[in-house]
């Protein structure tokens, strides 16, 4: 029972429906971003929110070991599909951002793409994954988040109370990443804002960020997530 609580930690079936569709649909725009983010990455890599599965066709074969945790029952079935048709060895997990199942100081990189927007905290997870980084180890992120002007910002704040989070499995859509790692104590070593979609008309969730964060080198001991 308790097992169940925790591989239920987030039951969103009608998003995961949703999610699983409409994810593929926007691969035309979303492939060349996910290529992007995973370039150049080696070693062991864990993967924070996984859903469908959709990053995992784009690891580099210098990627020795992806472990991909997705807390939603659905989404995470799909995964495991797409990891039967990866290249590089894909283990898929149960679990959640604020509590990672895995040890500490035990990867090269961390991988959050579009799951920021949906912990339940972001504060904790980010020192979760502090903790199970190597030192000097990467985070390599794509978000969407704050928008740059007073208007956007005040539609985001609006649904970001009200309507998103329960149509949209917990996503918010006025969090700032860069803001959340820097406070988490991770050392950014570079981002780009960028639009997606690139052209038409601009959407609470079109602001978006990618980019790298490091954990310290000279971090010694694992930090501990903040009660919660
Ligand atoms: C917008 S989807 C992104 C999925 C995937 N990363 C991708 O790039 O397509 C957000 C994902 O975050 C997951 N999620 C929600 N809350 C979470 C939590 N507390 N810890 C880890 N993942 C969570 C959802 O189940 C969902 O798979």
């Amino acid at each position: 029972m308790a097992d169940q609580a925790q591989k239920d930690a987030v039951r969103h079936p009608w998003f995961a429906r949703f999610y699983a569709r409409c994810s593929v649909r926007a691969e035309p725009a979303m492939g060349p971003v996910r290529r992007e983010l995973l370039t150049g990455l080696s070693g062991r890599v864990l993967e924070v929110g996984a859903g469908n599965g959709l990053n995992f066709a784009y690891y580099p074969p210098t990627v020795s070991e992806v472990v991909a945790i997705e807390p939603e029952r659905e989404l995470r079935a799909l995964a495991v599909e797409a990891a039967r048709r990866a290249d590089v060895p894909v283990d898929v997990a149960p679990g959640a951002a604020e509590a990672l199942p895995v040890k500490s100081e035990a990867f090269d990189a961390v991988v959050l793409c579009i799951v920021l927007c949906s912990v339940r905290d972001v504060d904790r997870s980010l020192a979760e994954v502090r903790r199970v980084l190597r030192p000097g180890g990467q985070v390599r992120f794509f978000e969407h988040g704050l928008a740059p002007g007073r208007g956007m910002r005040r539609v985001q704040g609006a649904l970001d109370r009200t309507v998103w989070p329960r149509l949209f499995g917990g996503c918010h859509v006025g969090r700032d990443a860069v803001a959340a790692l820097r406070r988490a104590g991770f050392e950014t070593d570079g981002h780009r804002d960028l639009l997606l979609p690139e052209r038409g008309p601009r959407m609470p969730t079109s602001y978006c960020v990618l980019g790298t964060a490091r954990r310290p080198r000279d971090d010694g001991a694992a930090p501990l997530a903040p009660e919660g």
